[in-house]
């Protein structure tokens, strides 16, 4: 074979096999075979050597056109072979143009507070108590009177009292509700009544001057403390999904008699003491007590025939311990980064 049949040969070989493959990589493997610096063309060139000068300029001519006749099918091919990637991709991806991008999150979410509140509303609907509501201006009457807190009671300055220019108090406790329900319902009853209080209170990382609870009260014949007890360590096992540990300590309260405060061991903490704690080991969460007589005198019921419980649970406090929130000026922050975690 003559070297221009050779030189002929190499691009008929060079057009079958480049223009069936449809990888770049192995386009540009191919390539050098015919005219990279060891592949076929380059081969032959370097022969020429032995060749007349006539030879060499016709065949060099022949193998600079050859060069550029592969040149450009190598370029050829890999348009080919981009268009086929892009044809392809197209065909086996879905690209929905009119689908609505995604929208940011602008849902609201329930403050934890308010979550906390709806538990225990769930709480104690399933063992048969109702829920109340009232206002939070209240009577002087209501909110201490009735609750045996007479005018000059001293109690009455633990319950630091923002009052209305009319009169009126901001109230200071749930517990401004007891009347009310003794007055306005039939016993026997229970009932929760969860609410906004408000205090004078110089605020701290455990006070706040407005905070929440939720006042309990059971009224009927025979009510015990062990009802009271138990009625208790269920709410707080259900609420904190685990036994909690409690103690029991006297408490006064002027309407209620005995009175206790029951404390739960810090959560936060695990007992060693923490700020939330001031350092004890144990939160003040719950006092309660068996409704004093005067009061259910107050509520128009005789109390030699009627009996009760009361409780007031802090809600704050128990998200504080649920979450371990070291200060209770988060919760009424607004503060979004803050409020956000609890998105459910
Ligand atoms: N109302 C009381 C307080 O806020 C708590 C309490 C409620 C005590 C019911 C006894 C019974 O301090």
């Amino acid at each position: 074979m003559s070297l221009v049949e050779e030189i002929e040969a190499i691009y008929k070989e060079a057009v079958s096999e480049l223009s069936k493959l449809n990888s770049e990589d192995e386009l540009d493997n191919k390539k050098n075979l015919f005219v990279g610096k060891k592949g076929k063309l380059t081969q032959i060139l370097k022969t020429m050597g032995s060749l007349t000068v006539e030879e060499r300029k016709t065949l060099g001519k022949l193998a600079n056109e050859t060069q550029e006749k592969i040149d450009s099918l190598v370029a050829s091919q890999r348009i080919k072979i981009k268009d086929f990637f892009y044809e392809n991709t197209l065909k086996n991806e879905f690209f929905d143009v009119l689908r609505p991008i995604a929208e940011p999150n602008l849902n609201g979410t329930l403050h934890p507070l308010t979550q906390i509140q709806h538990e225990i509303e769930a709480i104690f609907t399933s063992m048969g108590f109702s829920i109340m509501d009232g206002p939070e201006v209240e009577t002087d009457y209501n909110n201490f009177e009735a609750l045996n807190f007479k005018a000059d009671h001293p109690a009455r300055d633990t319950q630091d009292t923002f009052y209305t220019t009319d009169g009126k108090l901001l109230r200071t406790h749930t517990s401004a509700i007891q009347v009310r329900a003794l007055r306005n319902l039939k016993p026997p009853f229970r009932i929760i009544a969860p609410g906004r209080v408000f205090r004078y209170e110089e605020v701290d990382a455990s006070h706040e001057t407005t905070f929440y609870q939720v006042e309990g009260m059971v009224v009927g014949k025979d009510i015990s403390i062990a009802n009271l007890i138990y009625t208790m360590e269920t709410l707080l096992s259900e609420i904190f999904q685990k036994k909690v540990k409690t103690r029991l300590r006297p408490g006064y309260f002027p309407f209620v008699e005995p009175g206790f405060e029951l404390d739960i061991q810090c959560l936060v903490c695990g007992g060693k003491g923490c700020s939330v704690c001031k350092h004890s080991g144990w939160l003040e969460l719950l006092p309660c007590g068996l409704v004093h007589p005067n009061v259910l005198e107050a509520g128009g019921l005789d109390s030699k025939d009627w009996t009760g419980f009361a409780f007031g649970l802090g809600l704050d406090r128990l998200v504080m311990m649920r979450y371990g929130i070291h200060d209770i000026r988060y919760l009424h922050s607004g503060n979004l980064r803050f409020l956000k975690q609890f998105q459910s």
